[in-house]
């Protein structure tokens, strides 16, 4: 079963070939980063544009890359949701298109799903990827840390999961993107946050951990607030202070304090509800997904916290690639799940889990 990856849900347009769920024959990504870079975030206009241009040639490279031929194609997998708008559209049509053109069955994919995906990869001959040894065992508690999503899932088989808990607020990578805002990092944030890290002392301010209801569920907004508030004070001003007067009031130490404190409490969050699902659920293994999956702090709480190693996929896996997208897309070959009708797929921007 080789299955071809399509993915535009925001500003990456990637396409990767799959075989069996376990093997990556390629994988491509073209961002348009750089673009947003100016504005200091995603324009969605800019991404879809982008995507336009991006779509086939990466298609193609996804394809020259595997060594395929459109015969050898199997299937194709396209992200139907969740993401921008006009970004999925684009993938979308692609995906809906070359299925009619080429004659491929074609499978609607979540994205979010596909992040827990990305760690069945085992097995390539690509240089530069590190992936694990084996594939994850049910039952599998996911862990989805993006931009757009924190949830910790229980899945029992391929496609029979329950949703444990998420985020009521914010997400965590998009906590991770406002405190570099605040605190003057460039775009994107989560990386140049974890960077910023390295130089700062974790242990140098206490940030408050949010206390919510739900026992799985997370928040993130207060912790950004607390960190607002912690940067004012640092400058020795008050709260009326406005946020973009912090980047060039705050010194480079104080900056690195702040990023590795955040960073800290952030990871705990997770870490901490992690643990307690692993205690009343006992899964045979956890799975990390999502852009935060690639932060080092959050992996080496795990690996303090947790009684039992966990292992990762690749760096490059981590962040919106086409890869996910097409091993995901295997599993619902493999189980004969609905195949998308090519003429009236849509796109779902608020797909859920
Ligand atoms: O999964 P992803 O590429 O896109 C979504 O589906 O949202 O995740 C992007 C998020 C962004 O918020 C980005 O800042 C964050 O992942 N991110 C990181 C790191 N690399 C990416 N956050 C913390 N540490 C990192 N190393
Ligand atoms: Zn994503």
């Amino acid at each position: 079963m080789i299955v071809l990856g399509i993915e535009s849900s925001c500003d990456e347009t990637a396409a990767a070939v799959v075989k069996d769920g376990k093997q990556l024959l390629s994988n491509m990504v073209s961002s348009s980063m750089d673009l947003h870079a100016q504005y200091g975030g995603v324009i969605p206009e800019i991404a879809a544009r982008s995507h336009i241009e991006a779509v086939l040639p990466v298609i193609q490279q996804a394809l020259t890359g595997a060594g395929c031929t459109w015969n050898d194609i199997d299937a194709i997998a396209v992200t139907q949701g969740a993401g921008l708008l006009g970004s999925l559209l684009i993938g979308v049509l692609a995906a809906r298109t070359l299925a009619i053109a080429k004659r491929k069955p074609l499978y609607a994919v979540n994205h979010v799903e596909g992040h827990i995906y990305a760690n069945f990869l085992t097995e390539t001959s690509l240089p530069n990827y590190v992936l694990p040894d084996m594939q994850p065992v049910f039952p599998m508690l996911g862990v989805i840390v993006s931009g757009g999503h924190s949830q910790l899932v229980l899945w029992r088989d391929h496609f029979d999961y329950t949703l444990l808990g998420q985020t009521q607020d914010d997400a965590i990578g998009e906590a991770f993107d406002k405190v570099a805002k605040i605190i003057g990092l460039p775009y994107p944030g989560g990386i140049n946050v974890s960077k910023k890290a390295l130089e700062g002392d974790p242990q140098a301010f206490s940030l408050p951990k949010a206390r919510m209801e739900g026992k799985y569920d997370f928040s993130f907004s207060g912790l950004k607030t607390a960190v607002l508030r912690l940067a004012q004070e640092q400058t020795g001003n008050d709260y009326s202070l406005p946020s973009t007067a912090l980047p060039s009031l705050l010194k480079e130490a104080q900056k690195a304090n702040i990023a590795a404190s955040f960073q800290r409490i952030a990871c705990e969050t997770i870490v901490d509800k992690v643990l307690l699902a692993c205690a009343e659920f006992s899964p045979k293994s956890v799975v990390i997904g999502g852009g935060v999956a690639a932060n080092t702090e959050l992996r080496r709480q795990l690996a303090n916290r947790l009684p039992f190693p966990i292992s990762y996929t690749d760096m490059k896996l981590c962040g919106d690639n086409g890869a996910m997208i097409a091993t995901l897309g295997c599993f619902h070959a493999l189980h004969n799940r609905p195949v998308a009708d090519p003429y009236t797929l849509e796109v779902s921007p608020n797909l859920s889990m």
